[in-house]
């Protein structure tokens, strides 16, 4: 059974194209239905009309609260049907409200490896502290800022000269693989959430580990 999926962006759309691509596969258990933007200059609306899909504004700015916003959010939702959030590059702090109303059916990517830098600057935060693993996390959406239950993480080394755009880059390269099969994993209930913790199912196949230097 598809499960029709919304995906929120405020920017360019890169993971949005990546969840768009992947859920054209002909066993992928999702499709993308609709994207919705806060920002209406969002470079990624472009790109989701092009990919024929169906798109939506709801400009912050005009609206008088929080709680305002997310209800007309709500209802462009629910006027497509909408089951599953992604959260992709979505810049506005969602209430405790609009978060619980999308308990276990909403998921973030989040460029760091959590529960290690939460918040904004994350690339440039990992170059201060001098780790030398960094990576991305898809993650349920709980009220707390980037805190909630972990789906999946990717890691990615920490290299000699990395700059923000280097880390970046290279960890985008990550979040685009990872952001669909944990979008995958929740549509087939591979990966659910109970009781504040993710419970898997399904056949593992990770094994080893992954070292900097290698
Ligand atoms: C991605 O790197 C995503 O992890 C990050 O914004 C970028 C959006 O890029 N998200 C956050 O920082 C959320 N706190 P995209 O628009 O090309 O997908």
């Amino acid at each position: 059974m598809s499960r029709r999926v919304a995906v929120l962006i405020s920017g360019r759309g890169s993971n949005m194209v990546s969840l768009i691509e992947a859920a054209r596969g002909p066993d992928f258990p999702a499709e993308i239905a609709l994207v919705l933007s806060n920002r209406p200059d969002a470079g990624g609306l472009e790109r989701a009309r092009e990919a024929g899909i169906a798109t939506a504004v709801i400009d912050h700015r005009t609206h008088p609260t929080r709680e305002s916003f997310e209800q007309a959010m709500d209802a462009v939702l629910a006027e497509h049907g909408i089951e599953f959030i992604c959260l992709a590059g979505f810049m506005r702090v969602l209430t405790e409200g609009f978060v619980e109303r999308w308990a276990g059916r909403m998921i973030n990517v989040h460029p760091s490896l959590l529960p290690l830098f939460r918040g904004v600057h994350t690339h440039r935060r990992a170059l201060e502290e001098g780790v030398l693993i960094h990576g991305c996390t898809v993650h349920f959406v709980v009220p707390e800022l980037d805190a909630g239950p972990i789906i999946a993480q990717a890691a990615v080394p920490v290299v000699p000269g990395d700059t923000e755009d280097s880390l970046a880059a290279r960890i985008l390269v990550q979040e685009h693989r990872l952001y669909p099969q944990a979008l995958r994993m929740i549509c087939d209930g591979s990966a659910r959430l109970e009781h504040g913790r993710v419970i898997f199912s399904g056949p593992w196949s990770g094994e080893g580990a992954l070292r900097s230097p290698a």
